[in-house]
């Protein structure tokens, strides 16, 4: 009787076996995933969730209908709807994305068990402050890769005139006078925080006066955060540079938004054409978020071609190359762990140091289970390419990470089982069925 099992051929022509008995004996939800097939065609690119999560929140700035479209399909974006659901928010699925209401505003505070998990929560506390004069959210707590901090968050509520007590693991924040108006301040941010910036926009935006916040971060997601709070009424001007003004209003209106693509994702996708050496196009993405990236790919020996919102990417060759995180226009860090997968098969040895995050190198470990050849020296990786890794069972420690690990099982010889399915479904949506549309061979457990 002939194999029940099915195959399908490889880059090299040869049938490799498309399920294997592995997975029978691991229990977590994990992805199959089979190496050396090439990928081709082009993978379309979902909206960012980074901007998604802090335009949701925004909703909460205003009574009328706030309609967000190319908003991605992610846990993280369930998890943020059940926070504003609890505060009473109306929000309606649609065709179109997510229509969201919060004219019955019930609650001013959030649960723990909400809260935990889901950094993003944090955006609730500037909207609540500044339409209600009241709110009370546990701290986000640190995370796989780092504490997380949000001093500069409270720095920034406490100068535009809130109260913010810290106690137990709570914030509990709240406008002190009759009207429970914010005032107008100026801000200088210790450091270019995504989150205390947006924060403090947020907050800014309904406060009597002129607000401005200085060594503001730059990224693509605050930029679209002020684009949708603007389209709400605001006054809003500088964003995307090192200051931000903001001249505040009495009042926000409904409008409707669409989300950016996202650039993680999209770079994430391009390092998979990259890293098992396929010319793919990724569609759509504005090229200029990925700047530093694709600089980066070209000085590794990339061709990448940029038409409209598509970019294709032709890996002629992959030398190693050095990279050091940093905030927007700098690499990011949420591309150091792909971008270290792609290092660990590059001719030459590369530095790469994480600046951002205290301990976003945990990636590390799992690629050295596949044979990469790798230095760790503090938050410094230094990666002497190797000509092919080997499949092994692997698993990510945090959303990116796990990443990493689905692009290096791509490429590695043989078929792997990478674990932590429970982050990577936090920031990409469906990424196995995406890839295996462009001819990778991977199978969810
Ligand atoms: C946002 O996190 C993103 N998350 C992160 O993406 C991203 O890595 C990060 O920005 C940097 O680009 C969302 O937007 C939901 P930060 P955020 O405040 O706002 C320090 C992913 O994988 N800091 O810019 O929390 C902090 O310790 C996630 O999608 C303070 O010191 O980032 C860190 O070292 C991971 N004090 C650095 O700033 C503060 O009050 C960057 O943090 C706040 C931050």
């Amino acid at each position: 009787m002939g194999c029940s099992c099915q195959y399908k051929q490889n880059t090299k022509g040869v049938n490799m076996p498309i399920a294997a008995s592995i997975s029978k004996r691991i229990s977590k939800p994990h992805l199959e995933i089979t190496g050396n097939y090439g990928l081709s065609g082009e993978i379309k690119v979902s909206g960012a969730k980074n901007s998604a999560l802090v335009l949701m929140a925004a909703s909460l700035l205003t009574a009328d209908q706030i309609r967000l479209s190319n908003v991605p399909h992610l846990t993280d974006i369930e998890g943020m709807s059940q926070i504003l659901l609890s505060l009473g928010v109306k929000i309606n699925n649609e065709s179109s994305g997510l229509c969201l209401q919060a004219n019955d505003l019930h609650h001013l505070e959030l649960s723990y068990e909400l809260v935990h998990g889901l950094r993003a929560s944090f955006f609730c506390i500037g909207p609540l402050l500044a339409r209600l004069g009241k709110a009370k959210i546990p701290l986000p707590g640190g995370c796989e890769i780092g504490a997380r901090p949000v001093a500069e968050h409270i720095k920034g509520l406490k100068a535009l005139g809130a109260y913010v007590s810290v106690e137990n693991g709570v914030v509990t924040a709240s406008v002190p006078g009759i009207q429970k108006r914010l005032k107008g301040a100026d801000v200088i941010l210790d450091c270019p925080s995504v989150g205390a910036t947006e924060t403090i926009l947020m907050a800014a935006v309904l406060a009597e006066g002129k607000s401005s916040i200085e060594n503001a971060a730059q990224e693509p997601e605050v930029q679209d955060l002020a684009k949708l709070l603007n389209s709400m009424g605001a006054n809003i001007s500088g964003a995307g540079g090192p200051k931000i003004t903001i001249e505040g209003v009495q009042r926000l209106y409904g409008c409707k938004h669409t989300v950016i693509p996202d650039r993680i994702e999209a770079g994430t996708f391009l390092i998979a054409g990259a890293i098992t050496r396929s010319t793919l196009r990724v569609r759509p993405v504005i090229p200029e978020h990925l700047s530093s990236l694709l600089q980066k790919l070209r000085d590794s020996g990339c061709k990448i071609h940029i038409d409209g919102d598509a970019i294709e990417i032709n890996p002629i060759e992959v030398k190693a190359v050095d990279i050091t995180t940093q905030p927007f226009p700098g690499f990011p860090t949420d591309l150091q762990a792909p971008f270290m997968a792609l290092m660990t098969t590059s001719i030459g040895t590369s530095v790469i140091t994480e600046k951002i995050y205290e301990n976003r190198m945990q990636h590390v470990a799992e690629l050295q289970r596949m044979g990469a050849c790798i230095r760790l020296q503090g938050n410094t990786a230094i990666i002497e390419g190797v000509p092919a890794l080997s499949a092994a069972p692997v698993s990510g420690g945090d959303l990116r990470s796990t990443a990493a690990m689905v692009l290096a099982s791509l490429a590695a010889t043989g078929t792997s089982t990478v674990e932590g399915l429970h982050h990577l479904d936090r920031g990409y949506s469906a990424m196995e069925e995406r890839l295996n549309v462009a001819g990778a061979n991977i199978i969810r457990y």
